[in-house]
This record gives structure tokens, sequence and C-alpha cells, in this order.
């Protein structure tokens, strides 16, 4: 089965858990799209919050009604893909950028589930480049005290302003995402609140203690994790 077929199975398990009714967080990226395409192809009537301009331009597309987050406040399930699936649900995610967006919907939602393909799953965070989401007025400077929060950490870690064909990538937040290849994550939660204090830095990609349940697409099958 490719990572395709994978993310495909694992987007179409997570509908089954969808009731008519909800108020739905629609996640950003391929496994997500899948996900926001079954719910149409299954014709589930929900009201969807996106949690990027990619993923509202689909939902339109595919007629699914939206509420703003301000409008929805309480969001009964979201469903998203993600970078990495580390130890008790942790996650490395905003590798298509939009983690400011996602974490402020999953940081609203009753319960939060992870869609992904096998690959994702991963015994300790960090082979995948943290995304790192900054302002960008004065965003070399920022990048200097991300530098020593990573020294702080014992990781020697240079992070490399995101560019697409050449060019800077803007966040649909109009920010800038510095991607940083930590290695082992020995502890997310210290680096998490570390990243979070540097003023400048709007979010980073650490997902730690809102995933729900894991869905992940193995050749056997989708596999749950969590509850
Ligand atoms: C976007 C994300 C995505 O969920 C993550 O990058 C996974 O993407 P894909 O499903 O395409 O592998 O965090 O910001």
């Amino acid at each position: 089965m490719s990572a395709e077929d994978q993310k495909r199975a694992a987007g179409e398990a997570a509908v089954r858990l969808i009731e008519p009714g909800m108020i739905v967080g629609l996640g950003t990226g391929s496994t997500a799209a899948h996900f926001v395409r079954a719910l149409a192809i299954h014709r589930v009537d929900v009201r969807g919050v996106a949690t990027s301009e990619a993923t509202a331009d689909l939902a339109r597309l595919l007629k699914i009604p939206l509420l703003e987050l301000d409008e929805a406040k309480d969001i009964d399930v979201t469903v998203d893909g993600a970078d990495e699936i580390g130890p008790g649900l942790s996650l490395i995610k905003g590798g298509g950028g939009a983690l400011l967006r996602e974490k402020l919907v999953w940081e609203c939602s009753r319960r939060c589930v992870v869609i992904a393909d096998a690959a994702k799953r991963v015994p300790v965070l960090g082979a995948f480049p943290l995304p790192i989401e900054v302002v960008a007025f004065g965003h070399a400077t920022t990048l200097r005290r991300i530098e020593a929060v990573f020294e702080r950490f014992g990781m020697p870690v240079f992070p490399h302003l995101r560019l697409r064909d050449g060019a800077v990538v803007r966040t649909d937040n109009g920010n800038l995402i510095y991607d940083a290849a930590c290695g082992a994550i020995e502890d997310p939660a210290g680096l998490a609140t570390a990243l979070k204090a540097v003023t400048g830095v709007v979010e980073h990609g650490l997902f730690l203690n809102l995933a729900t349940t894991a869905l992940v697409g193995t050749d056997g099958g989708v596999d749950t994790v969590g509850v």
C-alpha cells in the first residue's frame, strides 16, 4: 500500500467518527484533504472550521458549510494530519505552514484526531524539522534568540527560513517560518515552553497533550492509538 493509500484510508476511517450536526475542525495537508473529501463523498451534514485558506477553498469547492473559529467557539472534533507522531501522541506539525491556525482550532476542540500514514510514527520526535512561525519584523533577531534556546537545551540547531521556489514563504497570517532540524528532541515540553517564551515567536509545531486519538493507515488496515 502506498503512503497516499494509507493517508486516504486514515481519512476515511476518521469520517466514521463524525456524527451529523457536529462542528468539525478541518485540518491542513494531503491527509486532511482526504478526510475533507470523504466528508463530502459521504454527505455528512456538518459545519467545518478550516485551519488554512487552502482547506477553506477545498471545503467551499465541496460545498461543506464553514464557520469562523469565533462563530464556532466549541468544536466537537478536529481531524488533522501530522508530520510526526511520537510517544503519548506528541506531534510535530506545520510542514504545510498552517501550525498557528491548526493549534488555535485544536485547542478549542473537545476531541482531536490525528490521521497519518504509517511512516509518521516515530519513537522520538525530531527527525522532521520543527517549524517555528515568527513575525517578519526583526525575524533575524528572533532567530538568534531561538538559536540560544536550542543551545540551552544542548542542541546545536540553526533553523532555516522556509523558501518556496526561491521566495520567502508567508503563512496565512503573514508570518515567516523557520524550520529547525533538531534531531532527537529529548524534552519536547521544555523546548515548547522555551520557544513560546521568545518574543517574536508566534507558534511552534510541537503539539503536546492535544491529540486524543491517532488513526494510522498501515498495510494491514487502520490502527487506532488512544481513545
Ligand atoms: C500542515 C500540517 C500537516 O498536517 C502536516 O504537514 C502533514 O501533512 P500531510 O498530511 O500532507 O503529510 O501540519 O501545517
